[in-house]
């Protein structure tokens, strides 16, 4: 091995264009891959930047050329020569470096490497384990640097609107108790207070408040926050928040200055105006018409209410639902009669994992005319005001349920974006954002047989709402707003209560009581009656916007080190056992044994 000696880098890998021609260039990266063309050997040189082609020729000198013959996959090396044009017809428009190649005069080996545990040069099947234990190697790729350089970018682009819109960027603690967003807490045992626990923070939803109160205005933070929550392709146990909270704003400003944020986040990220103000509905709308609270808008296929009509049908599934407290309802998926037997079989298998009892079809033949096992179950009326109401026609495919609206709605929202998926509607380079707003402030949870907020309890009632809180809380309507994109929900807010008594009326109706509220946050509720300024805000998911904004299917492809389903990182072989003196000393007792039986 050798050192750099005198050479130090003029370049990276990615710089070099027919404007170089002629200048001595010294490049350092690692070797890609290595061809051999009669004699001459060409290598691609790679660095984080992208790849520059370089050349040992024997010919011109032989010892560098046998020393290049050594090298292999991921060699690290530095290189002096020359930069040429390539020869007629062989630039490669793809690199931004394809109109020249160095030719070497002098060849350094800075490290070698054993073979690499996947191929770095292609696009291969690797397991997402290999992946992240090898995550070093993984991050050598192309795409992986171009995401994490897409994402320092976007932090670049946030820090810079929210400092300039006259933010104060505030750290809030790590070590803390929790905060009420509804996931488990990650904790961590204290050595100095036995038996006692932090918890690592949801989100600073209370802290954000409370500087709030401390007359800070506007604060925010880009943010690690910390959920024991089952794992899904957008969700990881620990993730980044762009947090912010405002005083002295309502609902509309706010939107109105996170929107300019977003808009200049994409602007400088892909270079695209996404042009504010957003499409704003309301959660009932976004509900009835997608079937969601995250309606993806970037196709149609919107749920039509059928009841009124299935109540004077023969079809006794329908009927009876339509005369009890169910909803029959349906999707028009446009131009898809040609769906075979086995798709609507599979279809019918796909929405029986939302609790659908079935999945009625319709295919639409010339005339208005229906073939469809349930066709004969309605009158030519039904069928015409069915068909219209659906705005179907020949060639069109509708589909059916009915149910109980809290069946129904999750079961045609999620066919719908089934159907959008299997005919590639979903556009990954269309960006369709939509403010979902005016959500209930609670639902009644069967289970537990309590109300449940459905944002968070610090969320503010609507004001004329307010004298519904304690005789009819679930009609209570409240001040918060998600921002969706793509269907998937990339942010979300509310204007916080910042008055003590509405404060208690809430915790009130959330069964929370008094003994409780002030045990988990008697300091927020002591800091509302200290005065509190009229306040709101939101966070957005970084690692959520910057999987849309690089078009990536999972939110690990833009996290350098992320976690598994199984919330574990493969490289460090994170979370691990400790010794014994350490549980001691933490006041945990040693003789947990693993559960076998689940
Ligand atoms: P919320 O819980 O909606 O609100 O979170 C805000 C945003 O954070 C992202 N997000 C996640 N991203 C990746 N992995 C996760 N496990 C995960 N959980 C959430 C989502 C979500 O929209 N304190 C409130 C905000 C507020 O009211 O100001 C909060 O945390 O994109
Ligand atoms: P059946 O008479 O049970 O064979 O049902 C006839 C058609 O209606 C089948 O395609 C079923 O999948 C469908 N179906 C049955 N129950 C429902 C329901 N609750 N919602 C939608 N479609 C249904």
């Amino acid at each position: 091995m050798e050192s750099m000696g005198t050479l130090r880098r003029t370049h990276s890998c990615n710089d070099l264009t027919s404007a170089d021609i002629g200048k001595e260039v010294i490049l350092m990266g690692w070797v890609l891959r290595r061809r051999d063309h009669g004699g001459v050997i060409f290598i691609d040189l790679r660095d984080r930047n992208g790849l520059t082609q370089i050349i040992f020729n024997p010919e011109v000198n032989p010892e560098v050329h046998e020393k290049a013959h050594k090298l292999r996959s991921e060699w690290v090396i530095a290189v002096r020569g020359k930069v040429e044009a390539r020869l007629e017809g062989m630039a490669n428009t793809k690199l931004d470096t394809g109109e020249i190649e160095v030719f070497i005069d002098e060849l350094r080996i800075l490290n070698v490497s054993e073979t690499p545990p996947f191929p770095l040069d292609e696009e291969s099947e690797v397991s997402d384990n290999i992946r992240l234990q090898y995550r070093y190697m993984d991050l050598r790729r192309p795409e992986m640097a171009a995401n994490l350089r897409q994402r320092h970018k976007a932090v670049q682009s946030l820090r810079a609107y929210l400092n300039d819109n006259d933010f104060l960027e505030v750290e809030t603690p790590m070590l803390t108790r929790s905060t009420p967003e509804g996931a488990r807490d990650y904790l961590v045992p204290s050595r100095v207070n036995a038996g006692k626990f932090y918890a690592l923070p949801q989100s600073p939803q209370l802290f954000k408040q409370l500087l709030m109160v401390a007359g800070i205005d506007r604060y925010y933070q880009i943010v690690k926050c910390f959920r024991d929550e089952d794992l899904r392709a957008d969700r990881q146990p620990e993730f980044t928040q762009i947090d912010m909270e405002l005083s002295f704003m309502d609902q509309e400003q706010i939107i109105d200055i996170t929107e300019g944020m977003i808009a200049k986040l994409f602007k400088d990220t892909l270079d695209i105006d996404v042009a504010p103000p957003f499409h704003q509905i309301s959660y009932d709308e976004a509900m009835d018409r997608f079937g969601m609270d995250r309606p993806d808008t970037r196709f149609g296929f919107e749920l039509v209410d059928l009841t009124e009509i299935a109540k004077t049908c023969s079809f006794k599934v329908f009927r009876s639902i339509a005369d009890g407290d169910g909803t029959v309802r349906a999707i028009n998926a446009k131009g898809c009669a040609k769906f075979s037997r086995k798709d609507l079989d599979v279809l019918t298998d796909y929405v029986a994992q939302f609790g659908a009892k079935g999945l009625a079809w319709v295919k639409m033949k010339a005339d208005g005319e229906w073939q469809s096992p349930i066709a004969k179950f309605f009158s030519d009326e039904e069928r015409a005001a069915m068909t219209e109401a659906l705005d179907a026609e020949e060639g069109d495919l509708l589909f059916f349920g009915a149910d109980k609206k809290s069946v129904v709605l999750p079961v045609l929202g999620e066919l719908r974006l089934e159907i959008a998926r299997r005919l590639d509607l979903r556009d990954k380079k269309v960006f369709n954002f939509v403010w979902v707003t005016d959500f209930p402030l609670m639902e009644y949870d069967e289970n537990k047989k309590r109300f449940q907020a459905l944002h968070h309890p610090f969320t503010a009632p609507k004001e004329e709402d307010l004298d519904k809180l304690e005789s009819d809380p679930g009609s209570v309507y409240s001040q918060a707003y998600d921002l969706v994109l793509n269907g998937t929900e990339i942010g979300g807010g509310s204007i916080r209560i910042h008055q003590r008594d509405i404060q208690s009326k809430v915790l009130r109706a959330l069964d929370i009581s008094d003994e409780e509220a002030n045990d988990k946050f008697g300091f927020l509720l002591k800091a509302l009656e200290l005065g509190a300024p009229p306040h709101g805000g939101l966070a957005f998911g970084l690692d959520r916007l910057l999987m849309l904004i690089t078009g990536s299917d999972s939110i690990r492809d833009v996290i350098a080190f992320p976690k598994t389903q199984r919330a574990t990182c493969p490289l460090t072989e994170a979370p691990a056992g400790v010794a014994r003196k350490q549980l001691t000393e933490l006041y945990l007792r040693p003789d947990w044994k693993e559960n076998t039986d689940d």
